[in-house]
Parts: C-alpha cells; sequence; structure tokens
C-alpha cells in the first residue's frame, strides 16, 4: 500500500509542482487583465498572472522530464515505459490541467468574495487535482498508468499532502502563512 502511494505521488509530480514554479515566476501580468466580472468583483484577482500560468506550465513538463531521466537511470518504469509522445501529452495535460484548475478555483473564490490569498479549505487542494485528472483520464496514457485506486488515492492523499508541504515551508520560513 505504501508503495501504491509512493507511486501516485511519482506520477502526480508534474500535477503538483506548476504552482510551485508559479509562485516563482509569477507576477507580470494579470490573467484577467485588472479587469471586474459581471458581479463587480475581479475576475481572477491579481494572484493569476500570465508568467506564473505559463511558467507554471513549463515547470510541471521540465520535473516530468527529469523524472523520466531518473527512471532511465534507476531502471525504474512509469513515465519512461511510454513512448516520448504519449509520456509528452500525459505531462502536458496534468500540468496543464493544474493551471487552469487553480484558474478555475481563483474564479470561484472571487464569486464568493474570497479576497485574494485567503485560504478556501478544499477548493485551494482539490480543484487543480480534479482538473488535472479530468485532461489525463482524454490520453491513452493515463489510463495505462493509473489504476482506478490510484486515482481514489491521490484525491485523498493530496489534500493531507498540501497541509503537510505548506506547514513545512512555513517552519522552514519559505512562506508566510501555513496554507
Ligand atoms: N501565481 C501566478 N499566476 C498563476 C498562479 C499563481 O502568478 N496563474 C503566483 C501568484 O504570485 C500567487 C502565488 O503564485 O500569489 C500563489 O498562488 P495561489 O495560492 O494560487 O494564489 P493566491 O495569491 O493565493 O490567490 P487566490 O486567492 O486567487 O488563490
Ligand atoms: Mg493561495
Amino acid at each position: 500500500m505504501i508503495f501504491e502511494v509512493l507511486k501516485v505521488i511519482w506520477l502526480l509530480l508534474p500535477a503538483y509542482t506548476p504552482n510551485n514554479f508559479a509562485v516563482i515566476l509569477g507576477g507580470i501580468k494579470p490573467m484577467d487583465f485588472g479587469k471586474n466580472f459581471i458581479d463587480g468583483k475581479r475576475i481572477f484577482g491579481d494572484g493569476k498572472t500570465f508568467s506564473g500560468f505559463f511558467g507554471g506550465i513549463l515547470g510541471g513538463i521540465l520535473v516530468a522530464n527529469v523524472q523520466r531521466l531518473i527512471e532511465n537511470a534507476i531502471e525504474f518504469r512509469y513515465f519512461s515505459a511510454l513512448g516520448y509522445l504519449d509520456f509528452i501529452i500525459l505531462v502536458i495535460a496534468l500540468s496543464c490541467g493544474a493551471m487552469f484548475g487553480d484558474l478555475f478555483g481563483s474564479f470561484i473564490k472571487r464569486r464568493l468574495n474570497f479576497e485574494r490569498g485567503r485560504s478556501f479549505p478544499v477548493v485551494d487542494q482539490l480543484t487543480f487535482l480534479l482538473f488535472s485528472l479530468a485532461f489525463a483520464s482524454l490520453t491513452n496514457a493515463f489510463w495505462f498508468l493509473f489504476t482506478s485506486l490510484d486515482i481514489l488515492i491521490g484525491v485523498l492523499i493530496t489534500p493531507v499532502l498540501h497541509v503537510l508541504v505548506n506547514f513545512l515551508a512555513f517552519k522552514l520560513k519559505l512562506k508566510e502563512v501555513p496554507w
């Protein structure tokens, strides 16, 4: 079971890491161009920028390629069991899904009057994953690598991992708030 959990974490790194790249590369050009939605509130808010969005997607794809190299070096076979085209389509789906889900989460938060940066449990931890899985489910490679149990494990462990990693980053003073 522990092995299955580690497998799922490994396979989902291209969905987990885009947001970290977004934090580092974000800040240039808000994706809503500073505009409001019909309810008079910001569409996405200042926390969603083009540099973060595209930097995040490219970051996730970069991480997956490094994972594939590592797998090849240690004869571990998940991403490296796929042909390169199937692999790249899968990781583009995982990584784009994560950033679109994150954007959608902010859209929902603004509609519900959550100011930028305020934590919204479940939405903050799961929308990105659900979008990522939904995008990836359209690829053949996804169903080759993930069993139904793996999908369930991913949905269950992601909020827990999210809380643990953020708390650790807060303790290490990498983040100002523990979420
Ligand atoms: N970020 C970005 N562009 C994105 C996603 C994230 O620039 N598309 C950067 C922003 O600097 C953002 C940080 O990453 O502040 C953290 O992302 P997130 O927690 O998703 O945004 P919040 O600032 O918390 O805003 P929101 O309330 O909309 O979630
Ligand atoms: Mg946030």
